[in-house]
Order: structure tokens, then sequence, then C-alpha cells
């Protein structure tokens, strides 16, 4: 399975998710791919938000050496599901699908606590911490959802 997390920046929410996603990923020693990507070009090579990064250290996970890149219509081709964070995320990810094999790749990350609902994690970047706090909650639950639903570990 190869997943990828998009958000806009690619500095605080998808990163976290990629940090996330490989830390429960590699704990289960499940053979995944997961990586992680921005639909705007503002932060590419940064690393993320220092504020995301301490939060994500306060709960054990150190995602320090992430490095910001854009999302690319090559994406739908290395990854098997793309996990957005928001309705502007999906649009711009959606643009750049060509086929219906691509859009069906598409998914919203809080599907899996919330299926069909179309629900977001909020943009935390003009927030305070406990904005970050709770992008922290959504995704790791979320996180934990998407491995049970899909190894069917029930
Ligand atoms: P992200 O948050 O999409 O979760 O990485 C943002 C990061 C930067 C900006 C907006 C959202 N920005 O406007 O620079």
């Amino acid at each position: 399975m190869r997943i990828l997390m998009v958000c806009l920046g690619n500095i605080c929410r998808s990163p976290l998710a990629e940090g996330v996603l490989r830390h429960k990923v590699s704990k289960k020693k499940l053979p995944w791919t997961v990586d992680s990507a921005g639909t705007a070009a503002y932060h590419i090579g940064n690393p993320p938000d220092h504020r995301m990064i301490l939060t994500s250290k306060a709960n054990g996970i150190d995602i320090s050496g992430l490095c910001a890149r854009q999302f690319t219509a090559i994406d739908f081709v290395n990854f098997d599901r793309i996990y957005v964070m928001d309705q502007s995320n999906y649009n711009n990810v959606l643009r750049l699908a060509k086929t219906n094999t691509d859009r069906s790749k598409v998914f919203f990350l809080l599907d899996h606590l919330h299926p069909s609902n179309q629900m977001e994690v909020p943009d935390p970047y003009y927030g305070n911490q406990s904005n970050f706090d709770e992008v922290f909650t959504l995704v790791n639950e979320a996180t934990e959802a998407l491995i049970t639903d899909l190894t069917n570990d029930k």
C-alpha cells in the first residue's frame, strides 16, 4: 500500500499525518510507503512548521526531518491512496486528475472516522496551540482507523 497525505502547504497537517502514520505502520511492521505533499508551492523545501514539530514531539513522534514538496499529477501513478485534509485540497488535487482511476484514489482523511461526511482537518496555520493539538488528535485517530480499515484488523 502506497499512501500520500496532502494539505495546502505541506508544513502542518500532511507532514504530521505522514509522521504519525509512518510511526504506526512501522510498529505494526506493515510493508507500506507513506509520503506527503502540498497543493501550493509556497513552502517547497522547508521543514514542517515549528509549532507542528513541537506538537508532534510532545506526542512522541519526530517530524523535524521532513521536507515540503508540491503535489503533482505523477503522484496519481506513484500512490494507491491520496488523502486530503479539506475540501480545498480535494478540489486542487482533483483538478490534476486525468482519469477515473486517478479520481478514485482521492479520499478525505477523516472518512475513516466519519464515512462520506467529507469532514475536514482544520488548517491550524493561523491558529493557536489548541488548534495544533486538535489536529494531532484528529490525525492520530484517523490514521489508527485507516490502518484498521485497510488491514481488516478489526
Ligand atoms: P498546511 O497549513 O496546509 O496544514 O501545511 C498551511 C501552511 C501554510 C499556509 C497555509 C496553511 N500558508 O498560507 O502559507
